[in-house]
């Protein structure tokens, strides 16, 4: 039985969009003093199995972080629309750099758009 985890090439598929993601966030001004200082691959690392999760790969986030509850976890972050926008130009370019079809490429872009407005937490 096949899952979008699966479909998509599984876990190399989501270390090479995180990775990209990281990125574009490592050198973008509004984003890049949000996240840890030192290095980002504890955020990285983070990111990938939330995400592997979500699409139907292995429940390690879970095991190891708990209940996701990404709008506590973000409450700490000033969330406006313009850090949800830089975000989510991040990972346009991270799923647009995959090498997978483009009707993957549109679901993964769909769930993204949904969850990076969901989590605006400021209006300024
Ligand atoms: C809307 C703009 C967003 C901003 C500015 C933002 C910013 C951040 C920051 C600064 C962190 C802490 C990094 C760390 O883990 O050390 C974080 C964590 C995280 N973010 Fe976001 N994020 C955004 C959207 C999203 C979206 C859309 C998702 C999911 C699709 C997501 C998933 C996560 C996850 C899974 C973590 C780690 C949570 C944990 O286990 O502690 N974020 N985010």
């Amino acid at each position: 039985m096949s899952n979008f985890y699966e479909e998509i090439g599984g876990s190399k598929t989501f270390a090479d969009l995180v990775s990209q993601f990281y990125a574009a966030v490592s050198v973008d001004p509004l984003l890049r003093p949000m996240y840890p200082a030192k290095d980002l691959n504890g955020a990285a690392q983070r990111l990938q199995m939330f995400l592997e999760q979500y699409f139907g790969g292995p429940s390690t986030y879970s095991e190891m972080r708990g209940h996701p509850r990404l709008r506590m976890r973000h409450a700490n972050f000033h969330i406006n629309p313009a850090a949800s926008a830089a975000w989510l130009s991040c990972m346009e370019k991270a799923v647009n750099g995959l090498e997978i079809d483009q009707s993957k490429k549109d679901q993964l872009w769909r769930y993204f758009t949904m969850a990076a407005d969901s989590l605006i937490n400021q209006l300024d």
